[in-house]
């Protein structure tokens, strides 16, 4: 992960990257990506189990079908969560389909000016609704949806019971499998709302500050990066609609160098604002929409400078504090790597990642247990407790 383009505050990452010409002629078509020898395809089923296990808090879920992707020192850089046991086979394709309905419901009952219709991310309308922080803002806002219609249409699908389940389902898996990182975004949005009790969130509790509905019809991205977002956090994307995943809408990780197979109603959390990604067009009958959850880095970095910007906090800061504001920049992106869950220790149980804690190696003054080679910057894939798969 060292390799990823996190930006010298550790907050967000550094500028988009743009992929190399060559590379962005392939960036539509299946056959040539996985032709051109630079991409694997990852053929998931978008499935998994889930059991309580007696190892573990009862809070905590274990999946024998979901696939952590690790980076050479054990990371997990990203899960493919799949869809909850609790709701397997059609109680979860019943979920996807309501919820899809409320997305079309909600599409046809807004406005969109043309420059919501066309972003880049791509062509189609979207709705993002939480609080952020960053490009003018002075302070954390809600996001401004204009027309009493949009709204009322936007805060009816944060009622709907699908969505809400879609969304409590991404905020478990976040929880599960990169638990400091949860943590933190939970107490940085508690901090940040007991400071302006006037932001409202869009669900108690939750690790995100900030949800966006992709509401199609066809909603497909060319290759980019969330570099706004935080960058030791985690982007939900639950894909839903009515379209054949083995034909469209994969999830293309640039810098991994992987194509996932993204059926509708699964959940994949990566690090949208570290590494480029992209899905494939779908077919032109087809359907496809999002759920998407995450967190303005530039919120963290509010709440860490004092509730204030860094102009702000620069303008009155002591000799004392700007040593100490300069010192825990130059450690932000290493320290926050240090927080990503470790493989080891989830296989062992300690999916919190306690003894890590207690051993003091999260805030390791001497980082070099992070020091890797250029030649170890590749990714690895491993499905879960490969021995005890099952799929039901
Ligand atoms: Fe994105």
């Amino acid at each position: 992960m060292q390799s990823l383009p996190i930006s010298a505050s550790g907050w967000t990452a550094k500028g988009r990257q743009t992929l190399p010409a060559g590379l962005q002629k392939l960036s539509k078509d299946l056959d040539r990506l996985v032709g051109s020898g630079k991409f694997k395809l990852l053929d998931w089923d978008g499935r998994c189990v889930f059991f309580t296990s007696a190892l573990f808090p009862i809070e905590c879920i274990y999946c024998r079908q979901t696939v952590l992707l690790l980076d050479v020192q054990d990371r997990a850089v990203s899960v493919l969560g799949g869809v909850p046991n609790s709701s397997k086979g059609e109680a979860w394709r019943a979920v996807a389909e309501d919820a899809s309905q409320a997305l079309e419901q909600c599409a046809s009952a807004s406005s969109f000016s043309n420059a919501q219709l066309h972003g880049r991310r791509g062509d189609f309308a979207s709705r993002t609704v939480g609080f952020g922080y960053g490009n003018g803002r002075l302070k954390p806002q809600n996001f401004c949806i204009s027309g009493k219609t949009n709204r009322t249409a936007v805060q009816t699908l944060l009622q709907n019971q699908s969505i809400r389940r879609i969304c409590g389902f991404q905020s478990n898996l976040f929880n599960s499998f990169n638990h400091k990182n949860c943590r933190e975004s939970r107490e940085m949005i508690r901090d940040v709302c007991e400071r302006q009790p006037e932001l409202r969130v869009n669900f108690s509790h939750s690790p995100f500050a900030a949800l966006t509905f992709n509401l199609g019809p066809q909603s497909w991205s060319p290759p980019h990066m969330d570099a706004e977002n935080t960058a030791s956090g985690w982007c939900a994307d639950t894909a839903l609609g009515n379209y054949d995943p083995d034909k469209g809408g994969q999830l293309v990780l640039w810098d991994l160098g992987l194509v996932i197979r993204f059926p509708p109603g699964a959940t994949i959390l990566f690090p949208s604002a570290l590494i480029t990604h992209s899905t494939l067009p779908i077919q032109a009958h087809e359907t496809r929409y999002a759920i998407l959850q995450f967190s303005a880095g530039a919120l963290f970095r509010w709440r860490d400078n004092g509730f204030q910007s860094d102009k702000d906090f620069l303008a009155h800061a002591s000799a004392e504090q700007l040593k100490e504001w300069a010192s825990k920049r130059a450690r932000r992106g290493k320290l926050a790597l240090q927080k990503f869950s470790r493989w080891a220790d989830i296989c062992r149980g300690d999916w919190k990642g306690q003894a890590r804690t207690d051993a003091g190696l999260d805030e390791l003054s001497d980082l070099t247990d992070l020091d890797i080679s250029e030649s170890d910057v590749t990714s690895l894939t491993k499905p879960m407790c490969k021995k005890r798969s099952r799929r039901t």
